[in-house]
């Protein structure tokens, strides 16, 4: 008979088997390139100590396959609190996905639902396993239908750390942020070499699918990091924001930044001259807890600004024009970023803040012929949806729709305020001009002078926050300085808001 010893043993034997994956040979590879494998990239995610593993003995199809396959899953802590993971393996035939790495993943993300905490992915592969065939699209359809199914209910995490080749790049499409690093990472529908078959370019896979090439160009990524471990360390720090599920608040994170801290830097950050701009990134700072800002997506529709920060401990979502990028224009770029995150913060509690200073919508054909108006729509659409409490501040431009769309009380928001500098109406002095007073322009005499007494009677008269708040359309004008306090007081007080959306089985947005 065999002894517990020798049963213990097995046990031991069989799971540093499991641990090696593909080898020691393969390992080393990994390394040489630079990468951490599955296991080193858990253990810099989770707390110390914290994974515990699911389906480490789950064999592979196929003789050669060693235990566990070519993913790593299950479960640990980050800052303490739960969360569910895998990280594909590239040590074991390239990390590729067949029927039983698919239902490994599907199983950790059945338990992130049933539990209700995020899902982070860490994916290194090559794709489908060529050899499994028809098992392998079960695998990824599988993971894809469950990233629908979580989408809104659990946050979920995508990295990049290695290739994401094929149909494999719509599980991470479909999750809530896509984190990629510098080198070694990226992400197409077909390599270079289809590429050059099927439209005759030539290109390297950085060039089509790279980090850079994804915040810069095609927006698919949310952040990208120099190193592997400081991607890791932004993972967690991200989850500091988010509640662990739809049900929850976001965590309350204790800060010593004075509530009623006044800031007479913000009476003089928006400059007088219409001409000139400042970034909008120095309020921020100015604001919100500890100057500490979250950023995502800083360098792809860099005209919009979003990203989580706290304001008296509380989790807040920020979307603000960028007056130091094109004026802070509206285009289709910056609506989809902006809509894609108002319907994130809504979907898990967190209350939207917007900072307002834009001279409207993008004209031209290139924005015309790219489906501006849908795209600017989805904004419209993502703020009228959203429950959460918000709060807006009109800095200085809200001209037009891009009035409207900025979380205008028309779209449901809570609290509007002004500064004295803002600058409220249909449309800005010089085209209100051009069209009201056409004839008597061009009958003036000094025409420079006519323009100038003009705009400067438009300023006075027409594009000011007093207009808007004579209708109630702005609940307040305040000092600049006096917006942490204000802010941190409307934020109290709409914690306990309740709203709901009509019955429905799910609205369309226009995609
Ligand atoms: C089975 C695979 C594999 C795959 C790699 N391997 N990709 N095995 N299925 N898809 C194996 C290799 O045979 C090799 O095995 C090991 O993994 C490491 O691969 P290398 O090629 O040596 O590594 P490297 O030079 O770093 O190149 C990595 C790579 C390349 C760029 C990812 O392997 C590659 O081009 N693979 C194929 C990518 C692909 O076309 N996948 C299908 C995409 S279509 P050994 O035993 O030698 O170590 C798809 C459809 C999904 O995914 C649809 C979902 C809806």
């Amino acid at each position: 008979m065999v002894s517990i010893e020798e049963k213990l043993a097995q046990v031991r034997a069989k799971r540093e088997q499991a641990h090696l994956g593909g080898g020691e040979l393969r390992i080393e590879k990994q390394h040489a390139k630079g990468k951490l494998t599955a296991r080193e990239r858990i253990a810099k995610l989770l707390d110390a100590g914290s994974f515990e593993e699911v389906d480490t003995f789950r064999a592979g199809r196929g003789p050669n396959s060693p235990l566990g396959d070519a993913v790593v899953t299950g479960f640990g802590t980050i800052n303490g609190r739960k969360v569910c993971l895998y990280a594909q393996d590239f040590t074991v035939q390239g990390g590729s996905l067949g029927e039983v790495v698919g239902q490994k993943i599907s199983k950790i993300m059945d338990l992130a639902m049933s539990t209700g905490v995020p899902v982070v992915g860490m994916n290194d592969s090559g794709g489908a396993r060529i050899q499994e065939g028809i098992t392998s699209l079960y695998g990824y359809g599988e993971i894809f239908k469950r990233n629908t199914l979580s989408s809104g209910v659990i946050p979920q995490i995508s990295a990049i750390y290695g290739p994401c080749a094929g149909g494999a790049v719509y599980s991470p499409a479909l999750t809530d942020f896509v984190f990629m690093t510098e080198t070694n990472s990226y992400m197409f529908l077909t390599g270079p070499k289809v590429v050059k078959t099927v439209t005759h370019e030539d290109v390297t896979v950085d060039q089509l699918g790279g980090a850079a090439v994804h915040m810069n160009k095609s927006g698919v990524t949310h952040f990208v990091h120099e190193t592997e471990e400081k991607s890791i360390e932004a993972i967690r720090q991200l989850l500091s924001y988010l509640p662990s599920n739809n049900m929850e608040d976001p965590p309350f994170v204790e800060t010593h930044d004075p509530h009623d801290r006044m800031e007479e830097t913000l009476n003089k950050i928006v400059p007088l001259s219409p001409n000139k701009s400042y970034n909008v990134k120095d309020v921020i700072s100015l604001v919100f807890d500890d100057g500490e800002f979250f950023e995502i997506q800083p360098a792809y529709a860099a005209n919009l600004v979003i990203g989580f920060a706290r304001l008296n401990g509380r989790s807040v979502g920020i979307v603000a024009n960028q007056p130091n990028v094109l004026a802070g224009v509206l285009d289709i770029n910056s609506s989809m970023k902006g809509a894609r995150f108002i319907r994130f913060c809504d979907s898990f509690n967190i209350p939207l803040i917007t900072l307002v200073d834009t001279p409207g919508f993008m004209p031209g054909t290139t924005q015309e012929y790219g489906g501006v108006i849908k795209h600017g729509a989805k904004m419209l659409y993502a703020y009228s949806e959203a429950t959460v409490p918000k709060l807006a501040i009109i800095m200085r431009k809200a001209y037009g729709g891009a009035y409207i769309v900025m979380s205008s009380k028309h779209l449901r928001s809570d609290m509007n305020f002004a500064w004295p500098t803002a600058e409220i109406a249909v449309m800005g002095a010089k085209g209100a001009i051009e069209i009201l007073k056409g004839r008597e322009l061009a009958a003036a005499e000094d025409k420079v002078k006519f323009i100038a007494d003009e705009e400067a009677d438009y300023s006075e008269n027409v594009a000011n926050p007093y207009n808007a708040a004579r209708h109630g359309f702005i609940d307040d004008i305040f000092e600049p300085r006096t917006t942490r306090p204000r802010l941190i007081r409307a934020l109290e007080m709409l914690a306990t808001k309740q709203d709901s959306l009509p019955a429905k089985k799910h609205g369309n947005i226009p995609l």
